[in-house]
């Protein structure tokens, strides 16, 4: 038996649907592409004689006026118009009267909306590569303050063998140049323009897509319209730089939550960037670090998500895609403050040099130059590695480092020791290890100049574009009944 409805019922319903629908609380961060999409567009409608000069006029003038009103906060936004296009759509309407209509000839809303995200996705991408340099210039600033510290390096967080600070400080050097090409080549994958495409099949009119191309700065126009309106891929680029990126973070930061912890004591960060205990006042938490390790998982989120919701898409454009800009929007409000956060935090790290030696000191990181010594000396390795693994037992089950050991004792070993094996030391360690890429002062402070040198040849674009200042694009007032920027 059909159940009988009543108006309230119906009243829910409707508001659940267009809830459902409504991408404004978020989509109207693009209102800067959008019109300048909207524009580009109407000046070529323009010149290709599609509308009259005197239309594209009044529609450019409108759009500039729209635009002024939103970053004045005197928009009124209107979520029962779904989207920012129909948001900046209606508006032209009040504002110019039914010359409005015109706009969206020759366009759709899936090449207009894919046209926008690649404005934005590109801006982005230059803003990341900004921070990602900003932070290896901080990383290079660390190393060059503590150019002579050394400390244990680990493998399997076991103390392994001396290496500089610098010379550790320098992998996520490397680690954030490869991200900061990888955002390059995010930038150049969005940088194809799909306006020009209309619904999925191409438009009827003889548009120009080069000077709107030219207008909006897009160094390729995309040549197939059925692709231009559904590919994502170049957001798919962006997410899984971003994540590759966090992941690098994330690393860096689990290593200054160790560092700063009591065990380790090798780092101490600034007050800003520590928080203490409500209930312990010993405490220094390095909090900043640990959100810097955790908001990755959201990040790796985000590509997931995407490449989830792109997965089952038949040809063309379909309202999944809809789900695409959160991800984006929320990967770039994680990674960019991410970045600056830990760049921050080093640049007001103090390195405890004492405490890094000691470590190293307390240890038998030597174990593997006592080894080479034997070599030196005619023996294999790997006789040698047993003799010093013979030697470390015998320290160790007396309490003792290698360096406590008497010459008798090495003698005792393997008569190949002789005098000398007492000079091995830290940092007759770290000099020896002198080869490319290796941790000797020497090569450190080679690297240390090379990488000076290829920072300030990667100067980063000028960036900004469209798209420049996003923090400032989000618009005072949110808009009614959404749930704000
Ligand atoms: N809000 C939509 C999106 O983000 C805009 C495109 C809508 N196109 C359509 N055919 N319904 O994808």
């Amino acid at each position: 038996m059909p159940v009988k409805r009543g108006n309230a019922a119906r009243v829910r319903t409707k508001a659940l649907a267009s809830d459902y629908t409504v991408s404004l609380h978020y989509d109207r961060r693009l209102y800067r592409e959008d019109i300048a999409g909207s524009i580009a567009h109407a000046r070529m409608l323009g010149r290709q004689g599609i509308i009259s000069g005197d239309e594209s006029k009044a529609i450019v003038g409108g759009l500039e006026k729209i635009r002024a009103e939103i970053e004045s906060g005197k928009f009124l936004w209107r979520p029962e118009l779904e989207d920012i296009h129909m948001n900046i759509e209606a508006r032209l309407f009040d504002l110019i009267g039914d010359t409005a209509g015109k706009l969206h000839t020759a366009r759709s809303r899936n090449d207009q909306v894919a046209t926008d995200t690649r404005l934005y996705a590109r801006a982005r991408a230059e803003d990341t590569m900004r921070s990602l340099r900003g932070l290896q210039g901080t990383l290079l600033d660390c190393a060059e303050k503590n150019p002579s510290t050394l400390l244990p390096g680990y493998t399997h967080l076991q103390r392994a063998q001396p290496v500089l600070l610098a010379h550790h400080l320098l992998a996520y050097f490397e680690m954030f140049d490869r991200d900061a090409r990888r955002f390059e080549s995010a930038r150049a994958a969005a940088d194809v323009m799909p306006l020009g495409s209309g619904a999925l099949a191409g438009l009827p009119y003889s548009i120009d897509r080069e000077s709107v191309a030219r207008e909006l700065g897009f160094s390729a126009i995309a040549s197939n319209s059925m692709d231009a309106v559904s590919d994502r891929d170049f957001l798919l680029d962006w997410l899984s730089a971003a994540a590759i990126a966090m992941m690098h973070v994330s690393r860096l930061a689990e290593e200054i939550v160790l560092w700063s912890s009591e065990e380790f004591g090798f780092v101490q960060l600034s007050d800003e960037y520590t928080t203490g205990s409500s209930i312990m006042p010993q405490k220094r938490n390095p909090d900043f670090a640990e959100l810097a390790r955790g908001k990755t998982g959201r990040v790796y989120g985000n590509l997931m998500a995407a490449l989830t919701t792109l997965k089952g898409l038949p040809m063309t454009y379909n309202r999944d895609l809809q789900e695409d800009k959160e991800r984006l929007f929320d990967t770039v409000d994680t990674l960019l403050p991410t970045l600056e956060i830990t760049a921050g935090m080093l640049s007001g790290a103090r390195f405890n040099e004492g405490r890094m030696r000691d470590a190293a000191r307390r240890s038998y990181v030597l174990a593997t130059d006592l080894a080479d010594y034997l070599v030196r000396k005619g023996m294999p390795f790997r006789e040698a590695h047993g003799v010093v693994a013979d030697l470390t037992r015998t320290a160790m089950n007396r309490g003792k480092y290698l360096h406590d050991l008497s010459l008798a004792d090495y003698r005792r070993a393997s008569g190949l020791f002789a005098k000398d094996v007492l000079d091995i030391n830290l940092e007759a360690s770290i000099a020896a290890r002198d080869t490319i890429g290796g941790t000797s002062p020497r090569r450190v402070a080679d690297a240390l100049k090379a990488a000076r040198t290829r920072l300030k040849n990667a100067r980063p674009r000028e960036g900004g574009g469209l798209g420049a200042g996003d923090r400032s694009s989000t618009p005072a007032s949110p808009p009614s009944g959404g749930e704000g920027g």
